[in-house]
């Protein structure tokens, strides 16, 4: 079985991360979204908040599971999923700098592990979880930015801030 990991803080998850979802499911057997601590972000949502957000937008997926993965390396969580390949989306040359630097560290520490990039699409390659929590805090609408499921979960969030 050929296992993906797709991973991500997901603060949350965009239209543009179930674009790189979706593709990357058709071509692995299974994929593992792998909702993580990023220790340079300031998550508004707890995981579980965030689990749950992406379980929704993806529960027509019959390939696709959703996990939490909090603690150590990501090359060590994939081969403890038995996954081969990582998968990584790319919007612009801005991103490219930051996962260019992950993926060879990747390699240096598991070489087995495999990352793969995946250009997003063009209609979504302006839109990041940043983005947005900024245009949703400022009364924004958010359709077409992010699942329409989770929109509510959304703006209760960012009332609440
Ligand atoms: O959506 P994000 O916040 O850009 O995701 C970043 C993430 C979680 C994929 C990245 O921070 C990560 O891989 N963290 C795991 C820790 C690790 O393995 N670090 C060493 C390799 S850089």
């Amino acid at each position: 079985m050929n296992i993906a990991i797709y991973p991500g803080s997901f603060d949350p998850v965009t239209n543009g991360h179930l674009d790189i979802i979706r593709r990357s499911a058709k071509i692995f057997d299974k994929l593992i979204v792998a909702v993580s601590v990023n220790s340079q972000k300031k998550p508004i949502f707890s995981i579980d908040e965030r689990i749950e957000m992406v379980k929704k937008v993806t529960s027509d997926i019959e390939n696709v599971e959703v996990k939490a993965f909090t603690a150590g390396l990501l090359v060590d969580f994939a081969v403890e999923e038995k996954a081969k390949s990582l998968i990584k989306g790319l919007r612009a040359v801005s991103d490219f700098e930051y996962e260019f630097q992950m993926a060879l560290i990747n390699k240096k520490l598991k070489p087995s592990v495999e990352t793969f990039f995946m250009m997003a699409s063009e209609e979504y390659s302006y839109l990041s979880s940043s983005i947005v929590k900024e245009v949703g805090s400022l009364g924004g609408d958010l359709t077409g930015f992010v699942p329409e499921e989770i929109i509510d979960d959304i703006k209760t969030k960012l009332a609440s801030k």
